[in-house]
C-alpha cells in the first residue's frame, strides 16, 4: 500500500484487522483528518472523527466529506455505548495529563462493543532518560500495564512515525480487543 508519510501507521494495523469495510470506527483528535482520507481510500465508509480544534474540523471535512465529525474535547464526548468496531487516537493523548487519559480510556471502553479494538500510536516514556519536554506528556509503561486487565490480545510495539520528513522515535502502538465481560469499571 502506497501511503501519504504522514499518515498514522495504525491505519495499515485496522485494515489488517478487519476484511469487512462496514464497520464502525472513531478517530479522535483527527487534525487535518489525513488517516480518514486514508481509512476511506481502503474502503471503510463508516467514519466517526472528533478534534477540539474547529479550524482542524474545517479541513478535515473538505477532505473526507463523508466522516462524520463533530467538533468536540476528547474529555467530553458522548456516545451511545458499545457502538464502535474501532476506536483509536494517534498523537493526541500525549497532549494530557494522566488523570485525563485515564477518564479517555474509560469512555473509550464504554464506547467499544466487546470485541472492539481500540487502537493508538503514542510516545511511550523512556524511563532512563529525564523528560527532554513538558510540552508533551509521553505514556508510561504501567498506564500501558494497567490497559492489559481490560483489554485482551494485546500487542505493543515500537514505532516511528515520518513528520515533516523528519524521522520521530520513541513512538508507540497499541493495540487491545475489548473484554466481553470486565469485572470492575476502568476508574
Ligand atoms: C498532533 S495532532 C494529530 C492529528 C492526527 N491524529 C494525526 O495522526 O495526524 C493532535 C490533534 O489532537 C487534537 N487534540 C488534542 N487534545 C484534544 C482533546 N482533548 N480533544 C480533542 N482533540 C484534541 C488537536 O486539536 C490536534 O488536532
Amino acid at each position: 500500500m502506497t501511503r501519504h508519510h504522514d499518515v498514522s501507521p495504525i491505519v495499515e494495523r485496522i485494515a489488517s484487522l478487519y476484511k469487512n469495510r462496514n464497520i464502525k470506527i472513531l478517530e479522535i483528535g483527527c487534525g487535518d483528518g489525513i488517516n480518514l482520507v486514508e481509512l476511506n481510500k481502503l474502503g471503510f465508509k463508516e467514519l466517526y472523527a472528533i478534534d477540539k480544534d474547529p479550524e482542524k474540523i474545517k479541513i478535515a471535512k473538505e477532505k473526507s466529506p463523508t466522516t462524520n465529525f463533530s467538533t468536540l474535547n476528547a474529555l467530553d464526548m458522548d456516545f451511545e455505548d458499545d457502538f464502535f468496531d474501532v476506536i483509536f487516537h494517534s498523537l493526541v493523548g500525549i497532549f494530557m495529563n494522566s488523570d485525563e487519559r485515564e477518564k479517555l480510556t474509560a469512555s473509550i471502553f464504554k464506547y467499544l462493543k466487546p470485541q472492539g479494538y481500540y487502537l493508538f500510536e503514542e510516545i511511550l516514556r523512556d524511563d532512563n532518560k529525564k523528560e527532554a519536554s513538558l510540552k508533551v506528556h509521553p505514556y508510561t509503561s504501567s498506564e500501558l500495564d494497567k490497559l492489559t486487565n481490560y483489554f485482551e490480545e494485546i500487542s505493543r510495539e515500537n514505532a516511528y512515525r515520518i513528520v515533516n520528513g523528519r524521522k520521530v522515535d520513541g513512538g508507540v502502538i497499541f493495540i487491545g480487543k475489548k473484554r466481553k465481560i470486565c469485572s470492575k469499571p476502568f476508574i
